[in-house]
């Protein structure tokens, strides 16, 4: 007998697993249905984010963070260390282990909400009785089963988008599974693209002693962010971590030999050049999976850019069929995904689930750190929007000092007739904790004189926050 649930969630990602959490927790019937597999050929629930991407990408930059204190900063703090070494095998284990505890905490998370979890990749199938409930064909290997619900959500994600020209064998060409696998320290890496894959990966086998050089394709630097935070971002890895980056470059070939892998590219200027390298990594961004999903089974649409196409509270075309995450439009985010995840459910359950796409929170986790919220100044301009800029560097915090981190700088930026906060734009030490403040200040529709009224605790890292607000009024103490 076909089994009946309220909901089917297709995906077990950070957008499925929340959703599924909590349809499960406003009493839906729910069944979770997720395809990954770990290296063993085990299902893993958590999807992109646990698996391969936020969780164990941090466990490395931590490890290699680590090690960079040890072998160039304890010395200031009178710290010595000799025959200072990495084993980076038990590195990679230590972030396998945190990656399966996570993994697993899942799978207890589903037993404890009561959530029906099955293993295989999920297809919509065409149905007669649409109005009443959908059909799901689950198939895990030569085993296939079909399940029914009512509301369907999808949270497929996205995978990385491929390079014709650099086939990915995680062996010597790698994607961000094989970057963060990789069982010793390449003594040339080469990176495709410096977004924020390339960036982090980059870091850590930097830190580690890689000579890696990432080539990207723009003209500017990380123009994701606030052109300013890119400039000193583009210095400080330049100069401090002495990462190799060359921008507005065109990739012509690449070839591959039993010794190396040769990139053969044209510079900004038209010059072509070689790089030479043990392993590359291609991180060009990813695309939204919607592969074997069955969309066109249902008439599910797409959108111009491959992803499903939703409006503001992410309903599709379809009845009852919502989709989240990486493979609908915003930023490719976990915490984005989770939160569109419980809204959906919110919404199933009749309850008011929205997420607002402005101030969802950017942080790219290099040292030093960088992390936005809102509007940045070019966005500003391109607008026409008038506003005011108040920043105050991390030079100047006695809590940076004394953690001997002070590059960097905090960045807010106010509109300039109500003095509404626009956008925090922050580079520098644990910027990932502080941005949340910047958050919640432009969830509650904060001016810039809120946060300079606003008590911050001496000496915190926080204080660079408050006298940027202070800043935008030229009314800085410190400085
Ligand atoms: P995913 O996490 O991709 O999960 C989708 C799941 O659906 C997968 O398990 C997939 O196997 C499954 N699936 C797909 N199709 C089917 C099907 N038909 N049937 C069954 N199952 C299916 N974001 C951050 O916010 N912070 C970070 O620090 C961060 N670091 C990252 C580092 C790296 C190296 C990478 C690659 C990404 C990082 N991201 C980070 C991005 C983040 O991982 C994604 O935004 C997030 O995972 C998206 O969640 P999702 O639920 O939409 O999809
Ligand atoms: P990305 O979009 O951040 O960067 C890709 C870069 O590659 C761009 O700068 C692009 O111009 C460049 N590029 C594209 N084609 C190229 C070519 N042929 N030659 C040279 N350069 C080329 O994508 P990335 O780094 O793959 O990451 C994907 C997404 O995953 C991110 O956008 C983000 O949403 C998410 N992510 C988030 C993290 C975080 O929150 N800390 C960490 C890692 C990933």
């Amino acid at each position: 007998m076909t089994q009946s649930f309220d909901v089917a969630v297709i995906g077990a990602g950070p957008g499925g697993y929340v959703a599924a959490i909590r349809c499960a927790q406003l009493g839906l019937n729910t069944i979770s249905i997720d395809e990954w597999e770990n290296s063993q050929g085990k299902a893993s629930l958590g999807g992109t984010c646990l698996n391969v991407g936020c969780i164990p990408s941090k466990a490395l930059l931590e490890s290699s963070e680590n090690y960079e204190r040890a072998a160039h900063k304890f010395s200031a703090h009178g710290i010595k260390l000799q025959d200072l070494s990495i084993d980076v095998p038990v590195m990679i284990a230590r972030k396998d282990k945190i990656v399966s505890s996570f993994t697993g905490g899942i799978a207890m998370l589903f037993r404890k909400n009561k959530i029906t979890a099955m293993h295989g990749r999920g297809t919509l199938l065409k149905s007669n009785n649409e109005r009443e409930a959908w059909q799901v064909e689950v198939k895990n290997r030569d085993k296939v089963e079909v399940v029914e619900a009512k509301h369907i959500i999808i949270a497929t994600g996205s995978t990385p988008r491929l390079l014709p020209m650099a086939p990915v064998d995680n062996e010597r060409i790698l994607d961000n599974v094989g970057a963060l696998a990789l069982t010793e320290i390449p003594q040339r890496l080469g990176v495709i693209g410096a977004g924020v894959i390339g960036l982090e990966m980059g870091s850590v086998w930097r830190r580690l002693g890689s000579e890696v050089t990432i080539l990207e394709s723009l003209p500017a630097f990380l123009s994701a962010a606030d052109e300013q935070i890119a400039k000193e971002a583009q210095k400080i890895f330049t100069k401090e971590l002495g990462l190799l980056i060359q921008t507005g470059i065109k990739i012509s070939a690449i070839r591959s030999s039993n010794e190396s892998i040769t990139v053969e590219y044209t510079d900004s200027q038209g010059e072509l050049l070689k790089l030479e390298v043990d392993k590359l990594i291609v991180a060009v961004g990813r695309v939204p999976n919607t592969s074997g999903l069955g969309a066109e089974n249902v008439g599910l649409k797409l959108d111009g850019h491959g992803r499903i196409e939703v409006d503001g509270h992410c309903r599709t075309n379809l009845s009852n069929v919502y989709a989240v995450g990486d493979v609908v439009r915003g930023p490719m985010l976990a915490h984005k995904a989770s939160e569109e995840g419980s809204a959906v459910a919110e919404i199933i359950a009749g309850q008011a689930g929205h997420v607002d796409l402005n101030t969802i929170p950017w942080v790219i986790y290099t040292s030093p750190e960088i992390a936005w919220v809102g509007k940045n100044e070019q966005e500003l301009k391109s607008a026409g929007v008038q506003y005011k800029v108040g920043q105050f560097p991390f030079m100047a915090n006695g809590r940076a000092r004394a953690l001997g981190e002070t590059s960097g700088f905090v960045k807010v930026i106010a509109d300039a007739d109500t003095d509404r906060i626009l956008g925090v734009h922050m580079i520098g030490p644990y910027v990932s904790e502080m941005i949340s403040e910047a958050v919640v200040a432009m969830e509650f529709a904060a001016s810039s004189e809120d946060i300079a009224r606003i008590v911050h605790a001496h000496p915190s890292l926080s204080e660079v926050l408050h006298e940027a607000a202070l800043s935008v009024d030229k009314r800085a103490l410190h400085i």
